[in-house]
């Protein structure tokens, strides 16, 4: 195993004040009871490798209540070499420090290695919100390509300047602005045409996956796919903005481009969102996200699989088509409160991690 985490030291993150948890190269089972801190834990470890956590709405949330910051610090096999790789979250920011070095652009760091959940929350990738849809995209999208990072950055940058100025200009219902929001439309426009280039590219890559793995997981009875609703497309966002430029003026904000776009899935050509059985929607939301770790896995820099909480209701035939889509020498996090009905291959294969006997 090239690449894996061998320590975990928690300071302050979450419920953990002091945490010192040692892992093995192939799966780890985090077993607790409820409340005991293992979601935690392997939210700390998406936040190494993303700089951000996969379900807090904002990072000081990952802050103990009463300390002023968070910290996460890991000991790390790579190649031949240990690395330590230290995040820091404070009420002002993050700080990731590899090495000694601190990271001074998320989007140079991003790669170094990559994270996918399986959670719980997946079926929002369906029932969610468009927003929801659009941080999956975001997220899975910079870890392939920091470029798309940067010009995500600069867009919302942009975008938030250019809403500013159609506020400004209807209020004052003066025109003096109309140069001021020319060049900003230029600008977002150029930033939105490489978030949407990005955003097709990423389906290309996974639509077929994902359907191979939709085929998979139902015997062969289901067809899915995954549809990219562009807003508007790239080549034609700096028309959008001039010709409708009145309309964004009566609605004082930008109308037009990738801050709009969502996605949906399909199961045999309808809707899934509105056709799809519960079961039907499982099945597509794990697909995805099996079809992402597919993806995510191309390319040289590491992955970690992490199994938030979805075990426990799985018979053990469904976790091990899991596991064996997963196990391709990655290091994978599975978090259970018990290990009744874990597979029993994973437990022989698995390190058993008892968070509530770890120092
Ligand atoms: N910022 C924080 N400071 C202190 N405690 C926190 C903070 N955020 C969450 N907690 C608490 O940490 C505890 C552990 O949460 P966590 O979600 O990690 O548990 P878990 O072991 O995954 O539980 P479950 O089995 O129910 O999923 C919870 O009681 C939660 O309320
Ligand atoms: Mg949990």
């Amino acid at each position: 195993m090239s690449f894996h985490i061998k320590t975990l030291q928690l300071h302050d993150f979450r419920c953990h004040q002091n945490k010192r948890l040692s892992f093995g190269a192939g799966a780890n089972i985090v077993v607790g009871k409820n409340a005991s801190g293992k979601t935690s834990v392997v939210e700390a470890i998406y936040c190494l490798a993303l700089g951000k956590s996969f379900k807090a709405a904002s990072s000081a949330e990952m802050i103990r209540k009463g300390a002023e910051y968070a910290a996460a610090r890991a000991e790390i096999a790579n190649r031949d070499r240990e690395d330590v790789l230290f995040v820091s979250i404070g009420a002002t920011g993050k700080k990731i420090v590899l090495n000694n070095k601190p990271v001074s652009r998320l989007s140079e760091y991003l790669g170094y290695f990559k994270a996918v959940v399986f959670s719980p929350e997946d079926y929002r990738l369906i029932k969610g919100t468009p927003l929801d849809r659009r941080n999956f995209l975001d997220v899975n999208i910079s870890q392939m390509a920091p470029e798309y990072l940067a010009a995500l950055i600069s867009y919302r940058k942009v975008l938030k300047q250019r809403n500013e100025v159609l506020k400004a200009m209807a209020a004052s219902s003066s025109r003096g602005d109309e140069d001021l929001l020319d060049i900003l439309s230029a600008q977002l426009a150029k930033e939105g045409r490489i978030i949407i280039n990005g955003r097709k590219n990423f389906f290309a890559g996974i639509n077929p996956l994902f359907t191979e793995r939709v085929k998979q997981i139902s015997e062969g009875k289901e067809r899915g796919e995954m549809y990219y609703m562009v807003n508007t497309e790239g080549d034609r966002l700096e028309a959008a903005y001039s010709r409708k430029r009145n309309l964004e003026l009566a609605a004082q904000t930008t109308l037009f481009g990738p801050h709009r776009d969502d996605f949906e899935m399909r199961l045999n050509g309808e809707v899934a969102a509105a056709f799809a059985s519960q079961g039907q929607q499982k099945t597509l939301c794990l697909a995805a996200k099996l079809a992402l770790t597919d993806l995510l896995d191309v390319g040289g820099s590491p992955l970690v699989v992490i199994l938030d909480d979805v075990f426990s209701e799985l018979d053990s035939a469904r976790q091990n088509q899991i596991l064996g889509a997963i196990d391709h020498g990655h290091q994978v996090f599975i978090t259970a409160t018990s290990v009744d009905g874990l597979a029993e291959g994973l437990l022989k294969r698995g390190t058993i991690i008892n968070i509530e006997e770890e120092e």
